[in-house]
């Protein structure tokens, strides 16, 4: 008789797990007696980007009106955009190491150039961005993706630093900031600060991009906003986005509209969630021998696998393949980081604790690599 095997557990998205809020499902049964939905304008549903525009005011700081604020497939959707309209083909882009891969994949496809610059990954927590790199790397150079929280490595940006980073636009004028906020929602010690709010005269250089998709639990309905300041480069990234997709689903738009005023306090319940997790995943890593800081935001954590022996690539490939834990290695974020795997800890609690006792008995047998397949071969 054969025996088949365990259920693959995917750690190498960060999808939550948590259910959207209630405001959704009633909104989606409202909407099914609707005979016809039509398109949204390109900039977004007016009363939408209103009500984005309060919200970016009193939440964030960033005095924005509705004309400033355009509703996108996704936070994704908004920084292309975004990119698109701030640069021309061969431009080149500062973009965070360890960082998202859809930055460098992004640049690629809108024919960019990228040069990296270092943010903390690890435990040091007065580690900074390497300013010097920065600073260095700005000279020419047309935009420079900031993300914080980060995506890897679960990192927060101490507002203290925001000076470092005016004085590198003010002594780069050509240089705008493209500031990616989608886990605002999800700081497990800290508010979040968005920069643009202490630029002063500088936050006209500032674009800055949210999204349901992570503090929402609402990735699938793939709502996210940009705000652009000042007269014209908002009404270019809408056209941008209308030569792209025409606009953003009005169904989802509904919803999120739903969300924005009526479940502003959804995401607390959903922070609580994803902490336990958090807890759960570094305790479960670090009993089996592996080094991760504590992540302050968002839903991954950033592990050290170098203590298995193996190199990141190799570890991700031999959890896929003997495990059936899939999770993201290092080189995924930065081109030479082959110490680190991403794990998400946004699945539910008895996913991560079947996934956290396959890992300890892999570390348990002396983490002994498998043989061949790649990841991607295991289905997920
Ligand atoms: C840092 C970061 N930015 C943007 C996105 C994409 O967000 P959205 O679903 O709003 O397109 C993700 C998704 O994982 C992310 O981690």
């Amino acid at each position: 008789m054969t025996t088949s095997p365990p259920p693959t557990i995917d750690l190498g998205l960060g999808d939550p797990a948590h259910p959207m809020p209630s405001v959704v499902s009633a909104t989606l049964r409202q909407m099914a007696d609707r005979p016809s939905l039509g398109y949204a304008p390109p900039g977004g549903l007016p009363a939408l980007r209103r009500t984005l525009a309060e919200k970016l005011t009193a939440v964030n700081g960033l005095d924005a009106t509705a004309r400033e604020v355009v509703v996108t497939n996704g936070a994704s959707q908004g920084i292309a955009a975004a990119l698109a309209e701030l640069c021309r083909p061969g431009d080149r882009v500062l973009v965070p190491e360890p960082g998202y891969p859809a930055y460098r994949a992004v640049c690629r496809s809108l024919g960019l150039t990228v040069t990296g610059y270092g943010v903390p990954a690890g435990d040091d927590t007065a580690a900074q961005p390497d300013w010097d790199a920065l600073a260095r790397s700005a000279a020419g150079a047309t935009a420079v993706l900031w993300n914080f929280p980060s995506n890897p490595t679960g990192r927060t940006a101490d507002p203290a630093w925001y000076p470092r980073l005016y004085a590198v636009l003010r002594e780069h004028p050509a240089l705008t900031v493209v500031s990616d906020e989608v886990y605002e929602d999800l700081c497990f010690g800290t508010r979040h600060v968005s920069p643009a709010a202490r630029a002063g005269d500088l936050a006209a250089r500032f674009v800055s991009v949210f999204s349901f998709s992570k503090g929402y639990a609402m990735t699938g309905m793939r709502v996210g906003y940009v705000h652009a300041p000042g007269p014209d480069l908002a009404t270019r990234v809408a056209r941008r986005h209308y030569a792209w997709s025409m606009s953003t689903p009005t169904l989802s738009q509904v919803c999120a509209l739903a969300v924005a005023r009526g479940a502003r306090d959804y995401p607390a319940g959903h922070r609580a969630a994803l902490m336990s997790g958090r807890d759960r995943l570094v305790a479960g890593l670090r009993a089996s021998g592996l080094s991760v800081a504590t992540p302050e935001a968002g839903c991954f954590a950033w592990a050290d696998v170098s203590a298995s022996g193996l190199d990141a690539e190799a570890w991700s490939r031999a959890a896929a393949v003997r495990l059936r834990v899939l999770t993201a290695p290092g080189t995924e974020f930065a081109p030479h980081d082959t110490r680190h795997v991403r794990l998400s800890f946004a699945v539910g609690p008895a996913e991560l604790d079947a996934a956290l006792e396959r890992v300890s008995a892999w570390a348990a047998d002396g983490w002994r690599p498998a043989a061949s397949a790649r990841p991607a071969e295991v289905a997920r």
